[in-house]
């Protein structure tokens, strides 16, 4: 509860947000917003919709979702099809917005200038054909998650490159093992077949120079040395530094390994900081948080891929003024300063990271300000309404080169094939 005196000043603040987006009509109606469960997301939806409710007098009823954003798309996609108003206010991916368009309203009449204040590029993924269909909630970037209280052990820097990581993973693992620490293994990440699989593999591509699979002018580019030495890498760690259930593991599944104390390093999101420092981690205090090491070769940099959540309004909601002010209430500075200071969630609006309580909380939203503002986009605005075909082509690829059922160069190939022929049809 530490964080309670902070977050009741950011309350009050939030109201003025409120005042900003309050509907227009006073009769009270009730609607439904459909929110993520992953890590505290759904206790801090909660809370912060319960605030709206007072304040505003309508009623909201939570809606809440499947873990995989990959499943949670098919769920959206199955509601809207069906014209069905069932859920107002939409949690969307960043990369959804050229898929969902059709189905989405344009926020721009009913939010005021509240698309100023967020990270630019931000709002122009989400502005399609001059309509603002989505306002951002919070922005999300890959990061290493490392045990110090082991790297300090045994007397090893923290990984500057891919390789570096492994030979520590490695070099840990084994000692400790040695000594009695069973359980432990190196490396924890998302491997299994499904969006966040397509994140882990663009950061390996593209931080050895590979690139992002699509480029912006639509030429796909995923066929290449750099991408097939990352792979290659990627599979040896397979049984070696990263259990074979790996391959099964969305972000929960590495968290939980990593926080009950068995994995030296974790590729996750930022949410896993604040529940890592929770009083009931085994790894409180134990724990740092890097930028996510560099290929090795000529193009060798640190590459995080973007990620985030923004909230829209469904064209088919009964209560369009309604939903669109919750949805500027929810994404307000002082709503987001508090998931910020009790989730780890990174705001989308550049001041907060300027400010002492957020940082105090989350001292690697500052230390690692760059990774954050660098952070590498899918190719979801040039593919459109194809991103998630290209995606799923991509996660089915490098889910058999991991397993082992497929050589990263000829499978590779047959990707650039398959892509090409989502190009082609889709004429992106
Ligand atoms: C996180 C990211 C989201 C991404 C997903 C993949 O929730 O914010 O953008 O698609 O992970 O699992």
């Amino acid at each position: 509860m530490k964080w309670m005196p902070r977050v009741i000043g950011a309350i009050l603040l939030s109201f003025s947000a409120l005042a900003m987006a309050r509907p227009a009509t006073s009769e009270p109606v009730e609607i439904a917003i459909s929110c993520g469960a992953v890590g505290v997301e759904l206790q801090l939806c909660g809370d912060a919709v319960r605030a709206w409710e007072a304040a505003s007098g309508h009623r909201v009823r939570i809606v809440s979702t499947p873990n995989s954003s990959t499943e949670r798309l098919a769920l959206y996609q199955q509601v809207l099809a069906a014209g069905a108003s069932d859920i107002d206010v939409l949690q969307i991916d960043v990369i959804w917005p050229g898929i969902l368009a059709p189905h989405l309203v344009d926020l721009a009449p009913h939010v005021g200038d509240a698309a100023g204040q967020h990270f630019p590029n931000l709002i122009e993924n989400d502005r399609i054909d001059g309509k603002l269909l989505a306002l951002p909630w919070w922005t999300d970037a890959g990061v290493l998650y490392y045990r110090r209280d082991l790297l300090e052990k045994h007397g090893l820097a923290p990984p500057a490159t891919w390789q570096e990581m492994t030979e520590v993973a490695r070099a840990i693992q084994r000692a400790e093992r040695e000594a009695g620490n069973r359980d432990l293994w190196g490396f924890v990440f998302q491997g299994r077949a499904y969006e966040g699989l397509t994140c882990n593999i663009l950061e390996w591509i593209d931080s050895h120079g590979g690139g992002n699979f699509v480029g912006d002018d639509g030429k796909v580019t995923i066929d290449n040395a750099a991408a097939r030495s990352a792979l290659a890498l990627a599979a040896s760690w397979i049984g070696d530094i990263a259990p074979r259930g790996v391959l099964n593991y969305d972000e929960e599944a590495a968290r939980g390994v990593f926080q009950s104390g068995n994995a030296v390093f974790m590729r996750n999101w930022p949410y896993a900081w604040a529940l890592a420092q929770g009083a009931d981690s085994p790894v409180r205090g134990k724990v740092g948080v890097l930028a996510l090491p560099r290929g090795t070769g000529e193009g060798g940099k640190t590459t995080g891929t973007l990620g985030g959540w923004h909230l829209a309004v469904s064209r088919y909601s009964r209560h369009p003024s309604e939903a669109a002010s919750l949805v500027a209430f929810l994404t307000s500075r002082a709503q987001q300063k508090i998931r910020a200071i009790r989730g780890a969630y990174n705001p989308t609006i550049p001041a907060l990271y300027e400010d002492p309580e957020v940082l105090a909380a989350n001292p690697f939203f500052g230390q690692l300000f760059d990774s954050f503002q660098n952070a590498v986009a899918r190719p979801s605005s040039v593919t459109g309404v194809h991103y998630n075909r290209v995606s799923s082509a991509i996660w089915r690829a490098g889910h058999e080169i991991l397993s082992g059922n497929a050589a990263a160069d000829a499978r590779l190939a047959a990707l650039a094939v398959e892509l090409n022929r989502i190009g082609r049809r889709g004429r992106w």
